[in-house]
């Protein structure tokens, strides 16, 4: 039955369109029931016009239109928009000596496997930078080592390009797998990493630009650990100092995840000469912790 029209227009409405979210699945309807509420209220306060709603909808058809294989830009307006890192924050409670976790971003991509110690750029022409060591140790969160870890880690360059962005860069450049040995001890060889623009040569870049935001990421490095008997855990390690740690592109800082790179000197962590380091202990939550 089609609601009388009145002032109670916009409740009886929603109340109906509630009401024809059926179907098998409780948590689809859930879902679909609080995107709907939502919008409704989204369109009650701040009454767009016909063609600010049709303006919107053109929008979300060019940023499908954006998408392809090696590009999400329905991805990116999540991560603009700090929806990933809210999703981030309600899947990752933990014990509060936890890693925190933090978004995975668009470019992670199948990385090789190399021994600990070993160099990630791939060839001393890629060692464009300044020379940096980040090591430390996978533990649970009680601090007992965690052995056989695998860390899945990837960084964009000095110039701030992941490989596959930059056709100059082969593939597997600033990528790695590796596993931590018997003491939970991980460590490699890299450059650091800068800040970085994300995309914004599509209608995402459009949005940021005309709401006045800037595009940049504070230098980062991204890490995914799997380990047997413990929760996956996707991270950053960022870079103590950035100008943009305030003020990420994608919301995705948090203090636990900022690391001191120290100047150093070699001999030491197979550098000769000096070199940044950078500790980052990662500890795990065991599988079946109820916190
Ligand atoms: C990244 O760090 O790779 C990234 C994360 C979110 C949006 C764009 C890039
Ligand atoms: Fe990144």
């Amino acid at each position: 039955m089609t609601p009388e029209p009145g002032p109670d227009r916009l409740d009886a409405l929603l109340a109906q369109v509630l009401g024809s979210v059926a179907g098998e699945d409780a948590r689809l309807r859930e879902l679909v029931g609080g995107v709907v509420t939502h919008l409704h209220a989204f369109v009650r306060e701040t009454r767009p016009t016909e063609a600010e709603w049709l303006r919107a909808v053109d929008f979300l058809v060019r940023v499908g239109h954006t998408c392809t294989e090696t590009r999400n830009e329905f991805i990116l307006l999540s991560d603009m928009l700090g929806v990933t890192s809210a999703v981030d924050e309600v899947n990752h409670t933990g014990p509060p000596t936890m890693t925190p976790s933090s978004v995975e971003g668009p470019f992670h991509s199948p990385a090789p496997p190399r021994p600990l110690g070993a160099w990630i750029a791939e060839g001393p022409e890629r060692r464009r930078g300044e020379p940096t060591v980040v090591h430390g140790r996978v533990t649970d969160c009680d601090g007992v080592p965690v052995a056989g870890a695998v860390l899945d880690v990837w960084q964009a360059d000095d110039a701030g390009h992941y490989d596959s962005q930059d056709p100059e860069q082969p593939d597997g450049n600033l990528r790695a797998l590796l596993t931590t040995g018997p003491d939970g001890a991980y460590w490699f060889r890299t450059v650091l990493p800068s800040s970085y623009p994300v995309p914004t040569d599509g209608p995402v870049g459009e949005l940021l630009r005309a709401i006045g935001r800037h595009p940049m990421r504070p230098a980062h490095i991204h890490v995914k650990v799997r380990a047997a008997g413990h929760r996956p855990l996707t991270t950053h390690v960022f870079v103590a100092g950035d100008p943009y740690l305030g003020s990420d592109a994608a919301f995705a800082v948090k203090d636990a995840l900022v690391a001191a790179f120290r100047p150093s000197a070699g001999p030491r962590f197979g550098m000769d000469g000096p070199f940044l380091a950078a500790e980052f202990d990662i500890r795990l939550v065991k599988e079946g912790d109820p916190r």
